[in-house]
Formats: C-alpha cells, structure tokens, sequence
C-alpha cells in the first residue's frame, strides 16, 4: 500500500482546475451521499485491464482508447452509445487484423464529464463569465445561472455513467459484438465512403474466416471470444471530490480503487509532482494514464513514474503523449531514451488530437492531416528508438459531425458550421476515426513485418 496515503490526503496540497463552489456544505453533502452509492466498476476487472496492459507494456498488443472530449448530459441517448460502440468496434477489427495482436478497447465514456479549462474566464464581447468546466460540473449556456457549479450535477454524471455502462455490458457481453455481425456495424453515414469499400473487403474475410472455423466445430455459441469482447472505461480524474466518494477497499486485496471507471488518467495541467490530483493516483490501483505535452522533461517524467509505479509494475501506467505534429519529433525520442534506459515498464501511447487544435472561422478545430503527421512520426520515432508503438488515444464520435477539418470527405473550414456539436474539443468522426484505423493497421503490420525479417534474417 502506498506509504502516508488515504483517500483524501489530496486535501492537504496544492490543486489546480478546482471549481468554485458557492456552497460548500451543499458539496459536501453531495459527496457524501455518493459515497453511499454502488461502485460503478469492479477491482476485478481494473486488474485485468492491467494485465491486459502490461502484455501490451511488453510489446504484445495495442491500446485503443477513445470517446468524446466531454461527455454531455444532452447527448445521453441508447443511438449515440450505439453509434459509437460501433465505430469503436470497427476500429478494433482493424486494428486487430492489420496488427495480428490483441487490442486492448478502453472508452473515454461513462464518467468523461470534468474538463481542465486553460483560462477560467470565457469572453465574448463584453460579457464575462466563468468558463464551461463540464457537465459535471457547471452548465454549457453562456449565462450567469449556468455557470455557477452546482453539486447536483455530480449525482447526475454518475447515474449517466451507470446507464451508459449498463448499455456497453450488454453491448459487449450481449451479443452485439458478436464476430458474425462485422458487416453490421458499418454506420449509415460512412456507407458511401472510402472507408465502407476497404472495411467491406476485410468484414467479407473475416466472415469467410468464421464459416472455415464454424465447418470445424468453432462457432459463437460454443467459443465466448467469438460472440464477446472486452471493453472498459475510463475519463480524467480531475474532480478529485467526486473521485474520491467513489474510491472504494477491494475486499479481496485490501488495496483502494477508483471505482468510477477502469481506468483514469492525470491531465498535461494537473500533473505536478506535489499537488493534489497525482497525490491522489499514487494511492490507488487501477491502470493510470499520464498525459505528457511538450512541457516535460525526461528528469520530471522520471520523478512522476517513481511517484506513480515505483514498483514498476508493467500495465500500471499509459505515457499518453500529445505534443502536436510538429513538434512530437522534438519531444518524444528525449522522453522513450530516458524510459528505456532506466527500464521503466510503460505503455506508449499517442494522443494525436490535443497539440493539435487549431481555430478557423472561429470553430476550434484539428486539420486531420496533422493527426494523421503526428500519428505517423510516432510509429517512425518508436520503430526507430526499438520501442513499442502500443497505442493511440483519440477523441472520437459515431456521429456524423463536421468538427475536425479534412479526411476523405475534405472537410473544409466553411462545413465547420453544418453539424458542429462537441461540448468541448473538436473530435473525428466514424469515417475519420476509420480512416485513421486503417492507417494504424498498415503501420502495425509493417512494423511486424520488420520484426520477423529482424528475426528470420
Ligand atoms: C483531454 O484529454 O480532453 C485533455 C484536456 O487533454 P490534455 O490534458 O492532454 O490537454
Ligand atoms: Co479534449
């Protein structure tokens, strides 16, 4: 167990991104009643994400991780949780195709609601007022009244969150992603892309695959990893009240988890080595995610492993990096050398999405392009360094939104305007996020390929 820790030993240090609440008792009253609430996620399974992870630490599978910026309670319909399962369930079979690895599937869903705000002031014009911190939060609307954080809106982020985890068991574990529906999960919206004629060609193969095996007496009724698949949750743990309410004793082990997703990860801004918010992640046991943006430094990354995996257990800890298409050559080969040479067991991941936001027509936006560079030299900077490339992190929606600029259907900044819904950052859509696949599906077998040529020759 982590030495001088609790759960609420976050309380004694200095914290960024805290909203603030005009009742303090009225909070105070709202975590403890969630503290009486069921967990949402169970010890059992944070630790087979783990060990999921820690396969992938070595080298033997891939991390998709993706979902919205921010969750909204607006958007909580069964058709957008569908939408996007689907999208993400394609991705997946791509992945695994093109990789021949297990991918490891991790939704930012089902408890993605507080966001970190680098100005806690919004303008426009001349009003002021406080900035939008998600729904979990405060209010989207532009008004005095909606930004005020409200407690309440705790209690409503975790009755969404137990919804949508309900929905993506059933979806998981129902049937749903059952191999003999790959054709199925194509979107309505992509069918007359690109993309529907390359993922049609790989559903056809897999299909004829599963008629091969289905003549030799494996089907999905008898064959579980047929008819099912994993999937886990996981957001930011930046409300640390909230997170804290939820942190629970696992009677089997003893050891504190978070139990309001699987897996939570610390921000590029709340990542101080002294304050609250990696206090809080050192304690507990689940799989922890670190964003590193182009301000780390390999000594600070060192010191923030230490803190959070000193007994540097593979699949403890995801580096999620996001430093932007110009700039991921400058940062990412200093912090892999520091890594590696220390032998510190980590999961390399690539946010492609955060150092690359752009604003046009007054739309913040990410050329898809620049995704597609960032993502690129990520696998070149690894395959060059003999590190493992082992995942990407994204944000993403099963919607047919125009918010990131480009892709098949060249998004311009003039389609900005047409379907234009995230609640926070721009996210791709399915083609986009599909396209994206493919692309990390051919760069995953090049790097087997290389591999076994390494090996053979
Ligand atoms: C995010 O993932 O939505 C986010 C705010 O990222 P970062 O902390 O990397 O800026
Ligand atoms: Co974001």
């Amino acid at each position: 167990m982590a030495q001088n820790w609790n759960p609420t030993s976050w309380r004694s240090k200095p914290i960024q991104q805290v909203p603030d609440y005009p009742d303090m008792a009225a909070l105070q009253a709202t975590e403890a009643q969630l503290a009486t609430y069921p967990p949402l996620v169970f010890a059992g399974e944070a630790r087979r994400l783990k060990a999921s992870l820690a396969k992938v630490a070595e080298g033997q599978g891939f991390l998709l991780q993706g979902g919205d910026c921010a969750e909204s309670f607006a958007e909580h319909g069964a058709d957008t949780i569908r939408d996007f399962f689907r999208a993400f369930l394609q991705m997946a079979v791509v992945l695994t195709f093109g990789a021949q690895q297990p991918v490891v599937k991790v939704g930012r869903i089902a408890g993605q609601f507080a966001k970190p705000r680098s100005s806690g002031i919004e303008k426009k014009g001349d009003v002021e007022l406080p900035s939008y911190r998600g729904d979990i939060i405060n209010g989207i609307e532009f008004t005095p009244e909606a930004r005020i954080p409200n407690p309440e809106r705790q209690l409503m982020a975790y009755r969404q969150s137990a919804a949508t985890l309900n929905l993506l068991r059933a979806f998981a574990m129902g049937g749903y992603a059952n191999l003999d529906n790959v054709h199925k999960w194509m979107l309505g919206f992509v069918k007359d892309s690109p993309q529907e004629k390359r993922y049609r060609a790989l559903a056809d193969r897999i299909s004829e695959t599963m008629d091969f095996m289905a003549a030799i007496g494996i089907t999905p009724d008898n064959n579980p990893s047929l008819r099912e698949t994993d999937f886990f949750t996981s957001h930011e743990a930046l409300l640390l009240g909230y997170e804290q309410a939820l942190t629970r004793v696992d009677s089997t082990s003893g050891d504190w988890y978070a139990t309001s997703g699987h897996m939570i990860w610390v921000g590029d801004r709340t990542r101080q080595p002294d304050h609250a918010h990696i206090e809080y992640c050192r304690g507990i046991k689940n799989p922890i995610g670190l964003k590193c943006g182009p301000s780390m430094t390999a000594d600070g990354l060192l010191e923030l492993i230490d803190i959070l995996n000193p007994a540097n257990e593979a699949g403890r800890l995801t580096l999620i990096c996001r430093f932007g298409h110009d700039k991921v050559g400058e940062h990412l080969p200093r912090l892999i050398r520091a890594v590696e040479r220390e032998g510190r067991k980590v999961v390399w991941s690539c946010d492609p999405m955060h150092g690359n936001t752009i604003t046009l027509n007054e739309y913040k936006t990410r050329p898809f392009d620049r995704i597609l560079t960032e993502v690129e030299n990520f696998f070149a900077i690894h395959y060059s360094e003999g590190s493992h490339p082992g995942g990407i992190h994204i944000e993403m929606t099963g919607n047919d939104v125009t918010e990131c600029t480009g892709g098949a259907r060249a998004l311009s900044a003039d389609d900005l305007q047409d379907r234009y819904h995230t609640h926070c950052d721009p996210r791709l859509n399915a083609d986009q996020a599909l396209e994206l696949a493919f692309l990390l599906a051919e760069k995953l077998k090049s790097g087997r390929d290389e591999q076994k040529i390494a090996v053979n020759g």
